[in-house]
């Protein structure tokens, strides 16, 4: 059995291969994942060949069947195609050389060795021959193997060249550590404090694809801790910067929303893999340095973050090219409303007030509970248990007031049809008078959620304004 090599289209690939006489291997994601026995998520496989990928990727598709469509980028030497599940990626061995005063690298073949060497960690390094007579070989020049044993990030290089070759992998780095809960060596640590600056010519969107999969990690603060330790956070994310740090006056200090922003990431995290809940949990308190004030009678005070945080997010996401649609504004709605609940456990519950959050939070009130329940990052355990019960009552009360009053959907049970009918009148002002009494009276309790009622008080409210029905 060869390791890493049990797929059907090993067979097919180093057939091909041998038969061209073209040195091929497996490397990358694949065999780090492999060999950490990782369940990889997609089937991607990278394979590198001595000579032109773009060829070799034709030959295999063909042999694998002659209507496969393979996408060539000529640019960039490489080809691809899906079969299955998988999505192989083909590329030529590279050696990589820069022009003087030009940021565009001129790259030339080499061998497997050569392209080894130009990537990011040793752990990505590892190659496995895919040829006849060397077949299920390692090539592993830099000991990825054991650093991959060792738990350790490292670049193959010295890790000024490798970060300057392509400055994400210091984001990389950070990315890997916290998804394989891996520690990132003194030196290559120490390159990414003195590159940090480099991001700077980094694309967005690349960046934020490993923020997201940082995001998405079993405990994503170690990615942000790191980022911030490296210098990189207030490079990339200055709003998340600008969180850290505790002002004392009169002997109170309020806690470091930085830190307690990350850890309510990773509570979230236990209990979600919604990524854009998990982004409304990073950016809950992102006001707080804005709305920081000190009271002298009450202390610290940041009233209104949770208003601001949802205005400040629609510059966030475009600076970070995150979607500006309804991802965006489900994330807005949920800082906007992630202090409603916690005020709600703290005072006499009125069925109104619970109807209107759920009028408010529609279809994401559990989301919004789940956020309110990581918020509580209180280390004094009594507390802590004080918050849960009080939110297990809020939840108790939701359900109860749903069951009854079914808001969550809210469907007004007189529309501005039928009112317009009713007293044969144009669309305007009094057709949004009446919707307006008619929703604040089945909030407020006045009326139940039911047309009958619903109708009377439009009745009355339309004799108010001067109105009488025509049908
Ligand atoms: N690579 C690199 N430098 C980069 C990006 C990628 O050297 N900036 C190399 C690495 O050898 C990496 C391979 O290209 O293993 C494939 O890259 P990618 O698909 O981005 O990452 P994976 O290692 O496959 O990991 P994941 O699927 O978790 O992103």
């Amino acid at each position: 059995m060869y390791i890493c090599l049990n797929d059907k289209i090993f067979n097919i690939i180093s057939e091909v291969v041998t038969e061209e006489n073209v040195k091929a291997f497996v490397i990358g994601g694949w065999v780090r994942d492999c060999l950490l026995k990782r369940d990889h998520p997609g089937k991607d496989i990278d394979i590198v060949v001595a000579g032109s990928g773009i060829e070799i990727a034709q030959k295999i598709a063909k042999k694998i069947d002659k209507r496969l469509r393979v996408n060539v980028f000529k640019n960039f030497g490489t080809a691809m195609f899906r079969w299955d599940d998988y999505e192989l990626e083909f590329v030529g061995a590279r050696k990589e050389s820069y022009r003087r005063g030009s940021r565009k690298p001129v790259v030339e073949d080499g061998t497997i060795e050569d392209d080894q060497k130009r990537r990011d960690f040793t752990i990505n390094a590892l190659a496995i021959s895919l040829n006849k007579e060397t077949y299920g070989q390692f090539i592993d020049p830099f000991n990825g193997a054991e650093d991959l044993s060792r738990k350790i990030i490292r670049t193959p290089l010295d890790p000024d060249r490798t970060f300057s070759d392509d400055p994400l992998r210091m984001i990389r780095a950070i990315r890997f550590a916290t998804q394989l809960k891996f520690n990132i060596e003194k030196d290559t640590f120490t390159s990414i404090r003195n590159n940090a600056e480099r991001i700077r010519i980094v694309s967005k969107e690349r960046i934020v694809t490993e923020l997201n999969k940082i995001i998405m990690s079993e405990v994503p603060s170690t990615g942000f801790i790191l980022l911030e330790r490296s210098g990189l956070l207030g490079l990339i994310f200055p709003e998340l910067n600008a969180l850290k740090g505790v002002d004392q006056k009169e002997g109170r200090a309020h806690k470091d929303n930085f830190l307690h922003s990350v850890k309510v990431l990773d509570n979230i995290a236990a209990n979600t893999d919604n990524l854009w809940l998990r982004w409304a949990a990073l950016l809950h308190d992102i006001a707080k340095p804005a709305t920081k004030k000190y009271l002298p009678d009450t202390g610290w005070s940041f009233h209104g973050h949770e208003f601001l945080g949802s205005k400040m997010i629609p510059d966030i996401f475009k600076r970070l090219r995150l979607p500006l649609d309804e991802k965006m504004k489900y994330v807005q709605k949920l800082v906007d409303l992630h202090l409603r609940p916690i005020v709600l456990s703290q005072e006499e519950i009125t069925d109104s007030a619970v109807r209107r959050l759920l009028f408010e939070a529609g279809d994401d009130i559990d989301d919004l509970m789940l956020l309110c329940e990581a918020d509580i990052t209180s280390k004094n355990e009594a507390k802590k248990a004080r918050h849960l019960e009080n939110f297990r009552y809020v939840r108790k009360k939701l359900k109860e007031i749903e069951e009854k009053d079914a808001i969550r959907n809210f469907q007004p049970p007189v529309d501005g049809s039928e009112i317009i009918r009713t007293f044969g009148i144009k669309p305007g002002r009094e057709v949004g008078i009446i919707k307006n009494a008619i929703r604040e009276a089945i909030l407020d309790g006045i009326i139940p959620n039911e047309h009958e009622a619903a109708r009377n008080l439009m009745l009355e409210k339309g004799k108010e304004l001067g109105l009488t029905p025509v049908s």
